[in-house]
C-alpha cells in the first residue's frame, strides 16, 4: 500500500478501487495474522486524535492500533479538556472559541506524526456541509497525514472496515447484492456514513439498492458521483423507494438513518416528515425476503426503532464483527501510512 504512504485519508476515493482492494486484503491479512502482524511502525511516534463529538468504536480502536503499532496516541477533547476551536478564517473571535484551528493544528503537528479528527456537520445547509470545512481546514494547516474520524460528509475508516466484513462474509464483491436501506430515527443524523458506504461499495463492485423514502434519497449532484463511481468500480448502483423490493434477495442489509434531502437544515420539518415513515425498520419479517442476508450497522444503533430486537440479536447480526474491523481496517491504514 505504498500509495498511502505520507499520506491524509479523508475519504475512500482519496484511493484508486485497485489500492481500496488491496487496503481490504492488507486488512484480512493482518487480522488473521495477531496482534504483532505490522511491526511496529509507529515506534517513537504519535497519532493526535482530536475529537469535536462524542465516539466509543471510532476512539477505542484508534488508541488501540495505534498502540498495537508501537505509538503513543493523543486523545484530545474539543472544548472538554482542551480549548474549543474555531475554524472560520476571518471571524472575529470574541465568543466561546479560543483558539483557532490554524495554530492549533501546526502546533499539534509539533508534537505527533498524524492528526485524525471527528468533526460532525453544522447540519444548517447541505451545501455548506457539503465542503466538510472542519476537516479541509485541519487538512490545509497540517504538515503531518490527517486522518478523517468521521467529518460532515464521510467516515471513511469505517466504510473500510464494512468492506472487510463484507468480504469475509461473502468471500468477495462481484456480483453480490447489498442493500443500504435508510432507518427511522429520532434524531436527524449527518450523511457520512452512508455517504461512504456507498461509495466505497461501488469501489469495491458491489451491485448496490439504496433504498430510501422520496424526501431521503440522494440528490443529483451525489447520483451522479455514484452513477460515475459504479461504472469504475464495475458494479451497478440503483436508488429505489420501495423499502420490500431492497430486501428481496439481498446478501446484506445495511440500515442507517440520516438527514433528509428536502428538509436538509430544517430538523422540525424532517423529523414531522420522519414521523410517516416509522415503519422503515429492519424486522424478522423483511430480512425472511432476502437471500439468507446479513444485517450490519455502523453502530451505535437504536433497538426497535432502527432494528427489532429479533434481527440485532439473531445470528443474521454482524454488527459486532463489524465493529471488530474498525481495529483490523486502522491498523492496516497507520502501517500503510506509515510503511
Ligand atoms: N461507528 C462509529 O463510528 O462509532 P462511534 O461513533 O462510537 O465511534
Amino acid at each position: 500500500m505504498t500509495s498511502l504512504r505520507g499520506r491524509s485519508f479523508l475519504s475512500t476515493t482519496d484511493l484508486s478501487s485497485r489500492d481500496m482492494l488491496a487496503l481490504i486484503e492488507l486488512t484480512i491479512a493482518g487480522k488473521h495474522s495477531g496482534r504483532e502482524a505490522f511491526g511496529s511502525p509507529l515506534h517513537g511516534r504519535g497519532v493526535g486524535l482530536v475529537f469535536f463529538n462524542p465516539s466509543l468504536r471510532t476512539r477505542a480502536s484508534m488508541i488501540m492500533a495505534v498502540s498495537q503499532l508501537g505509538g503513543q496516541p493523543v486523545p484530545l477533547e474539543v472544548g472538554a479538556g482542551t480549548w474549543d476551536l474555531e475554524h472560520r478564517t476571518g471571524v472575529v473571535m470574541d465568543g466561546a472559541k479560543s483558539e483557532h484551528v490554524r495554530e492549533a493544528v501546526p502546533v499539534l503537528a509539533q508534537y505527533v506524526d498524524a492528526i485524525g479528527v471527528r468533526c460532525f456537520p453544522a447540519l444548517k445547509s447541505l451545501s455548506g456541509d457539503r465542503q466538510d470545512p472542519v476537516l479541509r481546514a485541519f487538512a490545509q494547516y497540517s504538515p503531518v497525514p490527517v486522518i478523517n474520524l468521521e467529518s460532515a460528509m464521510h467516515h471513511p475508516c469505517q466504510a473500510l472496515a464494512d468492506m472487510v466484513t463484507i468480504r469475509e462474509r461473502l468471500g468477495g464483491f462481484k456480483g453480490r447484492k447489498v442493500s443500504l436501506v435508510w432507518a427511522n430515527h429520532p434524531k436527524v443524523l449527518p450523511h457520512a456514513v452512508p455517504n461512504s458506504f456507498i461509495l466505497a461499495a461501488l469501489q469495491c463492485g458491489l451491485d448496490l439498492t439504496v433504498a430510501a423514502p422520496p424526501e431521503y434519497q440522494p440528490d443529483d449532484d451525489f447520483r451522479a458521483v455514484m452513477q460515475q463511481t459504479a461504472l469504475t468500480g464495475g458494479g451497478s448502483v440503483r436508488c429505489i423507494t420501495d423499502r420490500d423490493a431492497a430486501y428481496d434477495g439481498a446478501q446484506v442489509i445495511y440500515a442507517k438513518s440520516w438527514a433528509s434531502t428536502v428538509y436538509y437544515g430544517h430538523s422540525e420539518r424532517d423529523l414531522a416528515c420522519r414521523a410517516n415513515y416509522r415503519h422503515w425498520q429492519v424486522t424478522s419479517e423483511l430480512m425472511q425476503r432476502t437471500d439468507s442476508g446479513i444485517f450490519m450497522h455502523c453502530l451505535p444503533v437504536r433497538r426497535n426503532v432502527v432494528v427489532a430486537d429479533s434481527v440485532l440479536d439473531s445470528s443474521a447480526s454482524v454488527v459486532v464483527e463489524q465493529a471488530a474491523n474498525r481495529l483490523a481496517a486502522q491498523k492496516a491504514l497507520l502501517a500503510s501510512i506509515f510503511s
